[in-house]
């Protein structure tokens, strides 16, 4: 009963602390500004992704053959994957303007309408985080995304009236994080589904180089490499953890980048050759150490290492969980064996409590 003390409710926001974490996939103040000029331009230019990418390139190209407008597109997958970019190269691919807003910037229908009714024949709408999209702004778009006809209510109460507006035929790219939280009418309203995977570590190394390029960084294939398996798989961290190891080979290399200066580098920011960064570590260090592998529950563990315990569960966990270092049971946390390697430990021999705990005692 209450493994993982659910029950307790702490809405305590996470410290800022979190906000400047080197391997955080969400996007900071000087990713976005630099993000703009390190986006692929063109299918060709867009690395990986590679059944997506060949997907899209037939949806694209048969519209263009046919001169219409292309099917609505809805791109799905975590946080800096390459969504928005590859929202820009459709609009860019059809040659039509691109509109951006968000689902949180969509509070009423009529903001919905505002936007709905001013765009151009053919123009591409990018609708960001579309999962965080208000109720009625969504019934709304059921409409325009498959009638090109929105209703526009006029008044209130039993006078109000709805008034039929025709919009230009236009391409909707719908993209989110939480797939799963789409209502099923939205989804099915998409003619074409992206999911976005995560990247093997040889496309994070052409990311890495192009990049490089682009900054007008040298780096070796070995330098790529090494950031590369540190990227956790996400294009935004690796162009991230490359700007750092820059700001590093500048100041100590003459500005080349290999191997030993990455991984000295990115040994000062602390993330290392798994791209764990120090609250990863400290999890898993207190998971192994001092609860000798688990099962402990999620409280005690974010107690032993002083943080709040959304923090451990939403920021270290899922990272971890994907690589195969921790598992989440219903008798608690329990640290794989890979766990035990990975931080250079000696799993207890007798009685191992992390297998206890996978198998029941
Ligand atoms: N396939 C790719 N090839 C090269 N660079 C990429 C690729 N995908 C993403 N990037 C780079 O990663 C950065 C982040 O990508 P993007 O902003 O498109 O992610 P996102 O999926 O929209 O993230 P979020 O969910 O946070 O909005 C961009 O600056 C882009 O340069
Ligand atoms: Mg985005």
């Amino acid at each position: 009963m209450n493994w993982d003390e659910t029950g307790s409710e702490t809405d305590e926001p996470t410290g800022p602390v979190l906000d400047d974490r080197l391997v955080d996939a969400d996007a900071d103040g000087e990713d976005t500004a630099v993000e703009a000029a390190l986006r692929p331009k063109d299918l060709d230019e867009f690395v990986g992704q590679e059944k997506v990418r060949e997907q899209l390139d037939l949806v694209l190209k048969a519209a263009r053959a046919r001169g219409a407008t292309a099917d609505h597109v809805l791109l799905s997958g975590a946080p800096g994957l390459g969504k928005t970019t590859l929202s820009m190269i459709i609009a860019a691919e059809m040659n039509a303007p691109i509109r951006i807003t968000s689902g949180p910037a969509i509070q009423h229908a009529g903001d919905l309408a505002a936007i709905l009714s001013s765009l151009q024949e053919g123009e591409v709408l990018f609708l960001d985080e579309i999962h965080r999209m208000s109720r009625p702004a969504e019934e709304m778009l059921y409409m325009a995304m498959e009638d090109f006809r929105v209703d526009v209510i006029v008044g209130k109460g039993p006078g109000a009236t709805a008034i039929p507006l025709e919009l230009p035929p236009f391409t909707l790219v719908g993209a989110t994080t939480r797939a799963g939280l789409l209502p099923p009418p939205l989804r099915d309203r998409f003619g074409f589904t992206g999911h976005m995977e995560f990247y093997a570590p040889a496309e994070l190394e052409r990311v890495i180089h192009r990049s490089a390029r682009l900054l007008d960084v040298g780096i070796d294939a070995d330098g790529a490499a090494e950031i590369a398996g540190r990227s956790r798989g996400t294009p935004r961290i690796a162009n991230r953890l490359l700007r750092r190891v820059r700001d590093y080979a500048q100041v100590k290399a003459e500005g080349m980048i290999d191997r030993e200066i990455a991984a000295a580098a990115l040994k000062v920011y602390e993330v290392d050759a798994r791209g764990l960064d120090r609250l990863d570590r400290a999890v898993l260090g207190a998971l192994l150490k001092l609860f000798g592998g688990g099962p402990v529950g999620l409280s005690t563990l974010a107690v032993a290492v002083g943080e709040e315990r959304e923090t451990v569960e939403e920021v270290a966990e899922p990272f971890l969980v994907r690589e195969g270092l921790l598992a989440r049971t219903p008798r608690g946390r329990v640290a794989t064996p890979a766990a035990w390697a990975h931080l250079g430990l000696v799993p207890p021999t007798h009685g191992a409590k992390g297998q206890q705990g996978l198998f029941g005692a």
